[in-house]
């Protein structure tokens, strides 16, 4: 912190000195506080008003600064100069939690938030992921039922495994996510001991305005780490800021973690012959089929200075990209693109742009006006209005990207009616692949989590795993104490007649 002394004398909230700050203006040296004690008022008053609205989810989280250092060339897909060689871009990042609250412990068993602000020369790119290459939803109706689902119960104000597991297994497409939750990654060592994926398809265009469609991987090159239940529990006991001691001491000593970003890339044609929905995000596109390219290297470097300032007020937002990066028809970043802001207007207020952690490090001539906490001498005595004569707030039209062409009549589309749509390919693919040790911890810890709920939802997962392969099936069958032909009859069902053979206790 530069200049420490201009903080030793202590004034109130508009710089007059104060001259005690211990004892309370009384009527006589035992009698009551007078009203005319202003700095006992203004100092109650402050703190009365310190804690602002948590995030809805990610309310728990630890952030740090670094830089991104593109060290091969992928300008043939985007003109993005964030993504150019030899570009270096300073980044903020914050890790978090998804379901527990602002002051949960570090070590549950979850996915991790991963957000990425590139503060680059043509305005801030927000990449908002996750820890794994995947989601439990597609579709953004579903958004608030998770989270109230994974979150407290309404009577008891408590977490549920039953409203949890209800909510996941009447979602088939949730499979390959609830999969790798409750696999060895579901409780990482680190933030620095784990990859993180941008999730959605996204898009590049590159300077002749071709487009293809991408998707985004980090990959630690602190290389994969992860905690059984057994030990997350002990540590959560003893020190529930585990992982967020972990990354500040790790850059505190120099110790600076490091991913490899990636990208898969789709053309458009491809994507219209490609055997499933590539916008879905609760698909994958498998790395054989679309290779991973390597763009560059992300570093964390620098702690913040204060928790509050840089880290709870950080805000991202998938709609922050910059020219050359794109969205993609991909229906969850679409509401994405609508949510975050709008939280934030909320939790942060309608000026959050210009907090620093989140201000661009270029001009920012947006030509909104006012609002509550405008501090930035809300552009002075410039015209207020487009179009002017003058030449303010002039579009740039060289960015505009290309035109996409959409198919189709607008209607509340079933993915499941998607005759190409298979929810348990990926699951079933990433349970193959695991070694036995893996694997016998997959089911173990799914056993440990569902173990609360009720038969009727046990026996939905179990049927999906059977689906996604009979191994899988037949384990967590055994693991649960089922009926090993009521899974075979079950699964014989489709979507809804599963649903409705489930929805009792007296199955
Ligand atoms: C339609 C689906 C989704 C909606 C509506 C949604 C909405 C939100 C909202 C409102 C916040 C709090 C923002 C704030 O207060 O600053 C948030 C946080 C977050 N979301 Fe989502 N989300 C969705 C899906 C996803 C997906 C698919 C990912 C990962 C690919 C993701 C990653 C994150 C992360 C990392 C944060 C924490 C950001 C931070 O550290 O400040 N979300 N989400």
């Amino acid at each position: 912190m530069e200049n420490k002394d201009k903080y030793k004398k202590l004034t109130n909230e508009v710089g007059a000195p104060i001259a005690d700050n211990e004892n309370s203006i009384t009527a006589g040296p035992r009698g009551p506080v007078v009203m005319q004690d202003v700095w006992l008022m203004e100092k109650m008053a402050h703190f009365n008003r310190e804690v602002i609205p948590e995030r809805r989810m990610h309310a728990k989280g630890w952030g740090a600064h670094g830089k991104f250092t593109v060290t091969h060339d992928i300008s043939k897909y985007t003109r993005a100069k964030v993504l150019q060689p030899n570009t270096e871009t300073e980044v903020f990042i914050r890790f978090s939690t998804v379901a527990g609250e602002r002051g949960a412990a570090d070590c549950e068993r979850d996915i991790r938030g991963v957000a990425v602000k590139f503060y680059t020369e043509e305005g801030n790119w927000d990449l908002v992921g996750n820890n794994t290459p995947t989601f439990f939803l597609r579709d953004v109706h579903n958004f608030t039922g998770l989270n109230r689902a994974v979150k407290r119960d309404p009577r008891t104000g408590m977490r549920s495994a039953q409203n949890n597991w209800d909510f996941w297994t009447l979602l088939p497409e949730s499979f390959h996510q609830r999969t790798i939750v409750m696999s060895d990654r579901g409780i990482p060592a680190s933030f620095r001991n784990m990859h993180f994926f941008g999730e959605h398809t996204f898009s590049f265009y590159n300077d002749k305005n071709e487009r293809v469609w991408c998707k985004f991987h980090f990959k630690t090159k602190q290389g994969i780490k992860n905690l059984t239940n057994e030990e997350a529990q002990k540590i959560n006991g003893m020190d529930r800021e585990y992982h967020g001691r972990d990354l500040f001491t790790a850059i505190e000593s120099g110790d600076f973690p490091k991913w490899t970003m990636y990208v898969q890339i789709m053309t458009e044609e491809q994507a219209k012959n490609h055997y499933e929905n590539p916008f879905d995000i609760t698909k994958i596109w498998r790395h054989g089929e679309y290779p991973l390219i390597e763009v560059g290297e992300l570093e964390l470097n620098r702690n913040p200075e204060n928790y509050f300032a840089e880290v709870e007020q950080a805000a991202f937002a998938p709609a922050h990209v910059v020219p050359g990066i794109g969205f993609s028809p991909d229906k969850f970043l679409q509401g994405r693109l609508f949510s975050y802001g709008d939280a934030q207007r909320y939790r942060l207020g309608i000026n959050h742009n210009q907090i620093p952690v989140n201000k661009a490090k270029v001009d920012v001539n947006e030509f909104h006006r006012d609002g509550a906490m405008r501090v930035d001498g809300n552009y002075g005595r410039t015209p207020a209005y487009t179009p002017n004569s003058y030449g303010y707030w002039t579009a740039q039209p060289e960015v505009q990207e290309p035109p996409l062409d959409i198919e189709g009549a607008v209607w509340q589309y079933d993915p499941k009616d998607d005759p190409t749509d298979d929810n348990f390919r990926a699951g079933g693919d990433l349970w193959r692949i695991l070694e036995e040790d893996k694997k016998a911890l997959l089911i173990g810890n799914t056993a440990t989590d569902i173990a609360p709920t009720t038969v009727n939802i046990k026996y939905r997962h179990a049927v999906h795993c059977y689906l996604a392969d009979k191994e899988y099936g037949e384990r967590m069958t055994k693991a649960l104490d089922l009926s090993m032909d009521k899974v075979i009859e079950l699964s014989k069902l489709d979507n809804e007649g599963l649903i409705q053979a489930t929805l009792s206790e007296t199955i």
